[in-house]
């Protein structure tokens, strides 16, 4: 059975399609893309259709990456479609938890910021870069390559209990 997580942010536009990007290079670097499925949405529906920020990819491109996804509200069924779902920050996490249907599936919903080793002292969330300069979004990606390793690490612990 495949691991189906969903990247979560506000504009669907900057850290969650960067975050859906980085865990894959992972998974694959890993092997193990056939076992998981990864996508991401936003909170906001306003950037729906578009592709990532020109600054994200510019950034994203910088470091190896190729964002392709193109943005999509978060809906109610995606509590069903998905076993994971990794909010950037306090306000999204509001956001979709006041959007679950019943109390279980709030156990789905993580925060980023769980995954943080060494971002942990400095950080609780992943910055909005989108009013921030280029900086910005070299932070967004430092951050996520950090924690989708923690996150990675914990999903093949899952991966190998199941076993
Ligand atoms: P994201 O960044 O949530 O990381 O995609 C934002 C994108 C768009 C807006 C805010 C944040 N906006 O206000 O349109």
């Amino acid at each position: 059975m495949k691991q189906r997580i969903l990247f979560v942010c506000l504009g669907n536009i900057c850290r969650s399609p960067m975050a859906e990007e980085v865990f894959r290079q992972k998974v694959f670097a890993k092997g193990l893309a056939e076992q998981f499925e990864i996508d991401s949405a936003g909170t906001y529906s306003g950037h729906a259709g578009e592709l990532a920020d020109p600054r994200m990819r510019e950034a994203a491109h910088c470091r190896g990456y190729c964002l392709t996804h193109r943005s999509r509200p978060f809906r109610v069924s995606d509590f069903d479609d998905f076993d994971r779902i990794v909010v950037m920050d306090d306000s999204n996490y509001e956001r979709v938890c006041r959007l679950a249907p019943v109390r279980a599936h709030i156990n789905k919903v993580y925060r980023m910021r769980d995954y943080f080793t060494t971002y942990r002292t400095a950080y609780d969330y992943v910055p909005d870069p989108y009013y921030e300069g280029r900086e910005g979004f070299y932070l967004v990606i430092n951050m996520l390559e950090e924690a989708c390793e923690e996150l990675l690490n914990e999903c093949c612990e899952e991966i190998g209990d199941r076993k």
